[in-house]
């Protein structure tokens, strides 16, 4: 794993987004499908914008291109929010990504993917039998998390077996509640779901290569303690420090590491 720092929000958005933007064309040239692994938040909205931007402005084909997302809040039936709920992550990926390409792409509806909380396996085995995904896009948690894989007690799951979680139904922590009530649902935590359907660490780590962007000065700490530290279940991103091919990139201005 490697850390790369950029200056601020806009250059990380501008490298994440030339990441991407490279892997696909290089996918399209082949003509072999490209698997790209989707996070939502606020970290992703300028990307996603410029990744759209670029992709329109040299026409390059999606048709090859299936995304798959890492997470989505469940609401108390079981089912996934709908898309008119103001939380729904496929409602962020349509305002901030797909709804953003020109038709002439050729991206199709149908190869977008999101976990089901209705039969989440089924989502690890598709992506499997699809061959894996080739990049994965990641935020981090206040505290650590990676998708919705909230950390869990080192005296309870051995590092093994948290690394092989799969795609599952969680509860959401008192802490992800408490901030993701502050950051989307304006302060009001009645109006958060209680649980949400995440990929899981394995699916995740199978990436062939992983870019986690960190940009919110509450990111320092989680990012600190991997530096010192190994995988842990205790803090989910640590998992990244052994992956053969994996890039953090944090923005200086907010963020100040060793
Ligand atoms: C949620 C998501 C994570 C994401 C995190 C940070 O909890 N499940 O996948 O990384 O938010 O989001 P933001 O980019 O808004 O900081």
């Amino acid at each position: 794993m490697r850390w790369q720092v950029v200056a601020d929000y806009s250059s990380m958005s501008a490298y994440g987004a030339t990441c991407i933007y490279q892997a696909i064309v290089a996918a399209a040239n082949a003509g072999t499908r490209f698997n790209l692994g989707l996070a939502t938040g606020n970290t992703m909205i300028e990307l996603y914008r410029v990744l759209a931007d670029k992709l329109n402005r040299q026409q390059v084909s999606l048709e090859n291109v299936h995304t798959y997302n890492l997470d989505e809040y469940v609401d108390d039936t079981g089912s996934a929010v709908p898309e008119n709920h103001p939380l729904s992550y496929r409602k962020y990926m349509q305002d901030h990504l797909f709804s953003r390409f020109d038709a002439m792409l050729g991206f199709r509806e149908d190869h977008i993917h999101f976990p089901d909380p209705c039969d989440p396996a089924r989502f690890d085995r598709e992506l499997s039998a699809a061959g894996g995904l080739n990049l994965q896009l990641l935020g981090i948690g206040f505290n650590g998390h990676i998708a919705f894989n909230e950390p869990e007690s080192a005296d309870v799951v051995s590092r093994e077996i948290y690394a092989a979680r799969p795609s599952r139904v969680i509860p959401l922590t008192p802490l992800t509640l408490a901030t993701n009530a502050r950051l989307t649902a304006g302060g009001n935590l009645d109006r958060m779901p209680r649980h949400a359907v995440t990929m899981g660490m394995a699916s995740i780590l199978g990436a062939r290569e992983i870019m986690l962007l960190a940009c919110f000065a509450e990111q320092q700490a989680p990012l600190q303690r991997m530096q010192t530290g190994s995988p842990t279940p205790e803090l989910p991103a640590s998992y990244l420090l052994t992956h053969a091919n994996a890039t953090i990139v944090y923005t200086a201005d907010t963020i100040q590491l060793n």
